[in-house]
């Protein structure tokens, strides 16, 4: 049956990148992939023409799609807008929306991009993290929130991290999971030091570990202990579980380990038979885009990992991340990874083993 993928380009290099990704789902569509590729405005580009970054119509549509596509959303235009009317906010609204509350971040460094990375060589080459990062919940979206302005004239903005043990086991168990299919090792990163919400969400997961997958070898870390043991010594880790702030940080970080935050790819996965929801995890990157020079990678392997866990086509999925570790392998070279090619010069040294 032919599935379908919503693409949701959104603003800044979103729509660059997103091109090159729509070219590869093209050209295994015309290799016969039963796939329909639809396309609706996301984030900023949703604002310009409807005032909200994501209408009740989109999200209707990418909860009956089998898979949602997006590119990156937000930039300097619409700053000055109120808080929930940013294009962040309708990435929010959509992972809200979805239910997609287990966010994987395969920080994987290709042999070819080892000496790419701001570490050396011998810390980075032939690096497999996997992050399974929460995201529909925590200090993104705990009530009370906002900012007040007090009797005397000052001002107090509060957020608040929150969690009950259902979120904090159904994203454990996506790690665990996970963990079967590789080493078999979690770590899972809190500050239980100083929040007591850490310290119920490091006891929540050795809970459930202890009942339900006593073959894991899970370790706890304290966040700020984990930023340093990312740079330190990055390959002692293999699925690393964390809350949606944390994980948020400690992917970036771990995109640089990478080569480059152009080459990180994600899946934000929920309950079996629901639509994921693919993304690059960088930015909308208003600092180059327009320019046509941002790394497509991320994009392409998001989409790969759509073709994996939404698409049924998981050997499709591998052709797509071979294609791309063949470019890099033949030279193929952004900018952010020391190369000077556009990002459609990219998507051509993909399309070219496919
Ligand atoms: P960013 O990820 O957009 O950029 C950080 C740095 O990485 C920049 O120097 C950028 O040029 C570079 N970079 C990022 N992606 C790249 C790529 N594919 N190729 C080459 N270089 C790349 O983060 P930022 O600058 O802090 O944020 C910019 C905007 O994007 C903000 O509005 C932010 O809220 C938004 N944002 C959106 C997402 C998303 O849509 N998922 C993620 C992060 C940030
Ligand atoms: C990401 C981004 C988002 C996040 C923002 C844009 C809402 O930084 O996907 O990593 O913080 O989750
Ligand atoms: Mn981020």
């Amino acid at each position: 049956m032919t599935k379908t993928l919503l693409l949701l380009p959104g603003d800044g290099i979103g729509p660059e990148v997103s091109a090159v990704a729509r070219r590869v789902a093209g050209r295994l569509i015309s290799q016969g992939l039963a796939l329909q590729v639809e396309e609706a405005l996301f984030g900023g580009a949703s604002i310009d023409a409807c005032q909200l970054p994501l209408t009740p119509e989109v999200l209707a549509q990418a909860k009956a799609a089998d898979a949602v596509l997006m590119g990156a959303v937000g930039g300097p235009k619409w700053a000055g807008q109120p808080y929930d009317k940013r294009p962040e906010a309708g990435l929010l609204a959509l992972r809200a929306g979805m239910n997609v509350y287990a966010n994987l971040r395969p920080a994987r460094c290709f042999s070819a991009l080892a000496d790419a990375s701001s570490l050396k060589r011998v810390f980075v080459d032939g690096l497999d993290i996997l992050f399974v990062r929460e995201l529909t919940g925590g200090v993104y979206f705990g009530e009370p929130r906002g900012v007040e302005t007090l009797a005397d004239g000052q001002r107090r903005g509060v957020n608040t991290h929150v969690y009950t043990t259902s979120e904090i086991h159904r994203v454990a168990r996506i790690a665990f999971e996970l963990a079967r299919g590789r080493k078999g090792e979690v770590c899972s990163a809190e500050k239980g030091n100083v929040m007591e919400a850490g310290l119920m969400w490091r006891e929540d997961v050795q809970a459930l570990r202890d009942a339900e997958y006593p073959d894991i070898k899970l370790s706890h870390m304290l966040a700020d202990n984990m930023a340093m043991q990312l740079v330190k010594n990055p390959k002692q880790f293999d699925v690393i579980l964390t809350d949606n702030l944390f994980g948020d940080i400690l992917s970036d970080e771990a995109g640089m380990l990478t080569g480059s935050l152009g080459m990180l790819p994600s899946a934000a996965i929920g309950d079996p038979g629901t639509p994921g929801l693919y993304e690059p995890i960088h930015g909308s990157a208003p600092d180059i885009a327009g320019r046509g020079v941002a790394n497509p990678c991320a994009a392409v392997i998001s989409l790969a990992m759509a073709l994996r866990y939404s698409l049924g086509a998981p050997a499709l999925a591998d052709t797509v991340e071979a294609a791309v570790e063949a470019a890099l392998d033949k030279g193929a070279r952004t900018p952010d990874l020391g190369g000077t090619m556009t990002t459609a010069a990219m998507g051509d040294a993909i399309l070219a083993g496919l």
